[in-house]
């Protein structure tokens, strides 16, 4: 979770979540009841009945089922959220209806200047051959958002200029009088049922899709927040502040409640309602930035959720997660959607360390200068400990660790870290009476800086820097320093490279899918924010996998308008195949230590919106592939079948090498093994030849090795042999490449992944 946000609605906690109100159910649990897809010839009344009913034969009477349901799903697909104690939910999953019980799980949360850098328009001039323009901004697509809601009141939401809502929506606001909609709002609904029956009660002043908190408006004004001019933040970052389908209409579904002390935000029930909402309701592509740990598929009621609307044609777009660099951290995982993980842009907003040592540090920052020119008195805070506070807590300005008449008018420097926010730092410095602060990173943090609005002027220097300046405090008696306003940089480079904290492969759960699928920009972008929060910002920066989840969900918005037929599955290899690996200095894209970046941290590459236009090519994907894939995970034939609308049967010798992901990847190589995928002519007639670049002491074959394509929706098959060479030493993973080419204009990348047994 983004520590800024933790920061801004910790003061939630105490106020809004009643402590005492969860005894009474203690010993029950709240789950969830899948039975598969819908039959299409009931009523959705008729299978809630069925509901009541089937609960009712397990808990003996009606008051008891009136007690224990939370939601019933019946719109898009089949099951309800439940409280029940361990014997009652072992009995309803050994019910043969039943596909799976799943115990539900809290999950915790997870710009102006982005589309200029992803080339969507050029020092905001907006080019005939951008998609923006080929896509009409994204007219008439409808984005969803599972998340904190939305504030309304913000220009990114206005209408001015929009014609009639697109007639196929059902959806709308639940309650007009608290957040209308209007022709770019369309939808506005919360859901908090679970989370109660997880957390206890919410004051009821809570029921609403108001965003409190800023993380929901943030979110979906990047997918598809409105042009609004003349944004800045102190000043820094002035543009026009827009989403990546800025003409298109989105909802917002309000699933994320003040962060609990257990952790949680948001909880599965939640989650899954609204899903089933926005299936329902009309919308085009779901954005979700927000998860938990992972879970093997059919025990993750995201990727249930997730696969109905894919089903259905949406595209649902999922943050990677910010447990990054720690191998194996990605998490939402489900082959169906697309998994995004961070990147920087080329902007920095630079705020310098002076030192009277004629050092000068180079730091980030988005706060307000200094009131005065000349040095300050500098202070390491470890030196302001308040005398009942342990060195560690004040070193960290923790909050009550500071002695105020030691830190008055001083410019303090804190250490980064500690379970403490880098904005919440800054609110103990200025309750402290610092004149500004400097943050410095831990070693752990490396050179990983956020440009943060802090509430006294701040700047955040790396770790090396901040051992000069340690050192420097540590040589004098009277260290004195300043901190330079904060300026905009352009054409900063390296960029993109990863954010430290974007998750990182392998999958865990099925090792043979590589995730995260892609990046896009997620370091200090800046969107719409909620003015309930103090400071009040309109617009303000946020970092996390959470910001550039939604750049992706903006893209496919325009992809899905000049795109209508294709699948999700073709959009998203659309824009994995014409993914950028190289950065700004034409070297491969490298990672916040500045090694080269590999498939597990970036995926297939950051996204290149105006190429994913044009593919040539796509790994496409029907539902029976899903199907195909759950096979290979061994579920039992008749519960795979609930999630088909036809009869189906798993193929025979149905290998997960064969399932059409647009980047390969192969685990535990013993020897050699043979790969096949099939590829989609979306683009005019040509010939494709292959191009490999071997992961090193893998060799690989492509059969065949020049593909014919004559017309479009063509389909063409082929196997890629790895063999071992079993002489060379092998690292725990390898990477490479596969490309198909046909001339200049048509790059069909994919990444190679293997490990060897
Ligand atoms: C699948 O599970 C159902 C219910 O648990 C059982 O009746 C059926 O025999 C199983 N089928 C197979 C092929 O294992
Ligand atoms: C809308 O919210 C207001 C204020 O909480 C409440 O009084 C009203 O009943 C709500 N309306 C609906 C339709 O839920
Ligand atoms: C509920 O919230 C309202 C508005 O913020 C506040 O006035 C009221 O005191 C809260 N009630 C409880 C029980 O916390
Ligand atoms: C350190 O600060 C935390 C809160 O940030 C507090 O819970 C803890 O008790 C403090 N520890 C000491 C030794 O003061
Ligand atoms: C230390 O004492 C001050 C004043 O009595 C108090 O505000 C602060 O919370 C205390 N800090 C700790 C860590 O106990
Ligand atoms: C500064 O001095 C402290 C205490 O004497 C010491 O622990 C620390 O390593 C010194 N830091 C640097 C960077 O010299
Ligand atoms: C499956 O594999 C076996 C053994 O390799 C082969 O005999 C059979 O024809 C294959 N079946 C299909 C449907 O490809
Ligand atoms: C590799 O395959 C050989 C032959 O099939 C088998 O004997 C061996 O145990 C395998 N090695 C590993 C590490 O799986």
């Amino acid at each position: 979770m983004n520590l800024l946000i933790r920061v801004l609605i910790a003061v939630f906690i105490t106020v809004c979540v009643s402590q005492s109100s969860s005894l009474a159910v203690k010993s029950k649990k709240s789950y969830i009841v899948y039975l598969g897809g819908i039959n299409q010839e009931l009523e959705a009344s008729q299978i809630k009945d069925s509901h009541f009913e089937f609960l009712g034969s397990i808990l003996g009477s009606k008051e008891r089922v009136d007690e224990a349901l939370i939601y019933s799903y019946n719109k898009q697909f089949n099951g309800f959220a439940a409280l029940l104690d361990e014997e009652d939910a072992a009995k309803l999953a050994e019910h043969p209806d039943v596909v799976t019980v799943i115990q539900n799980k809290g999950r915790k949360l997870h710009t102006t200047h982005s589309w200029d850098f992803l080339k969507l328009e050029k020092n905001g001039v907006i080019g005939s051959s951008s998609l923006w323009t080929k896509a009409k901004f994204g007219e008439n697509i409808i984005i969803a958002n599972l998340d904190t809601g939305v504030w309304h009141e913000s220009k990114s939401f206005n209408d001015y200029g929009y014609g009639p809502i697109p007639s196929k929506w059902k959806g709308g606001c639940e309650n007009e009088t608290l957040v209308p909609c209007n022709n770019k709002l369309i939808g506005a609904k919360y859901y908090n049922k679970g989370f109660q029956a997880r957390y206890g009660k919410l004051n009821s002043s809570m029921n609403t899709a108001h965003d409190h908190e800023g993380h929901g408006s943030h979110t979906l004004s990047t997918a598809g927040g409105n042009f609004v001019p003349g944004v800045s933040i102190n000043g820094l970052g002035t543009g026009t502040a827009k989403g990546g389908s800025p003409r298109a209409r989105v909802a917002a579904y309000k699933v994320c409640w003040p962060p609990t002390l257990l952790g949680g935000q948001c909880d599965d029930a939640d989650i899954v309602k609204a899903f089933e909402s926005a299936i329902h309701d009309g919308a085009d592509v779901i954005s979700i930035s927000l998860g938990g740990p992972p879970a093997e598929y059919m025990n993750d009621g995201l990727a249930i959720a997730s696969f109905h609307a894919v089903k259905k044609g949406i595209t649902v777009v999922f943050s990677a997660g910010n447990d990054g660099p720690t191998p194996g951290s990605v998490t939402n995982l489900a082959p169906w959607a697309i998994t995004v993980g961070a990147t920087t842009t080329d902007r920095e907003f630079q705020s310098f360390v002076d030192l009277a040592n004629e050092l000068n540090l180079k730091g980030l920052s988005m706060s307000k200068p200094l009131p005065h020119s000349g040095f300050y008195p500098l202070i390491n805070a470890a030196n302001a400990k308040a005398e009942n506070a342990s060195m560690m807590n004040a070193t960290l300005c923790a909050e009550g660790a500071l002695d105020p008449k030691k830190v008055e008018g001083k410019i303090l420097v804190c250490l980064r870290g500690g379970n403490v926010g880098r904005v919440e730092k800054g609110v103990v410095a200025a309750s402290a009476g610092a004149a500004g602060m400097i943050l410095c990173n831990a070693e752990a943090d490396g050179e990983e800086l956020i440009a943060d609005p802090h509430v006294l002027p701040a700047t955040h220097i790396t770790y090396a820097d901040g051992l000069r300046l340690f050192a420097y405090l540590n040589s004098t008696n009277e260290p004195l320093g300043y901190i330079t306003q904060p300026e905009t940089a352009l054409n900063i480079k390296p960029a993109p490279f990863m954010a430290g904290f974007s998750s990182r492969g392998p999958n865990t759960i099925t090792p043979e899918i590589l995730k995260p699928d892609i990046t896009a920009p997620g370091v200090n972008i800046i969107a719409a924010y909620s003015e309930n929060e103090d400071p009040v910002l309109p617009y303000n920066i946020l970092s996390g996998t959470s910001m550039s989840c939604p750049h992706v969900a903006g893209v496919v918005g325009l992809l899905k308008s000049i795109h209508p037929d294709w699948s999700p599955a073709a959009i998203k290899s659309a824009i994995m195949t014409t993914a950028n690996i190289k950065d700004n200095n034409g070297s491969p894209m490298l990672d916040e230590n500045k090694n080269e970046a590999n498939p597990f941290s970036r995926g297939a590459g950051d996204i290149d919106p105006n190429r994913a236009m044009n593919p040539g090519l796509v790994y496409d994907s029907t539902v029976n592939d899903y199907l195909d894939f759950l096979c290979t995970r061994g579920y039992n034939k008749s519960i795979i079948q609930k999630f088909s609308d036809h009869p189906y049967q798993c193929p025979e010798n149905n290998s997960i090498l064969d399932f059409n992901y647009p980047s390969i990847t192969v685990h535990k190589l013993n020897g050699t093994v043979t790969v096949t995928r099939r590829l989609t002519n979306v683009g005019p007639p040509g010939m494709y030849t292959v191009r490999v670049k071997s992961p090193a002491g893998i060799s690989v074959d492509v059969k065949p090795n020049i593909l014919v394509f004559e017309k479009k929706g063509e389909v063409q098959k082929f196997e890629l042999t790895m063999k071992a060479d079993g002489t060379s030493v092998i690292r725990d993973y390898v990477f490479g490449e596969l490309i198909w080419f046909n001339g200049k204009h048509y790059h069909v990348k994919s990444p190679i992944v293997v490990s060897v047994a």
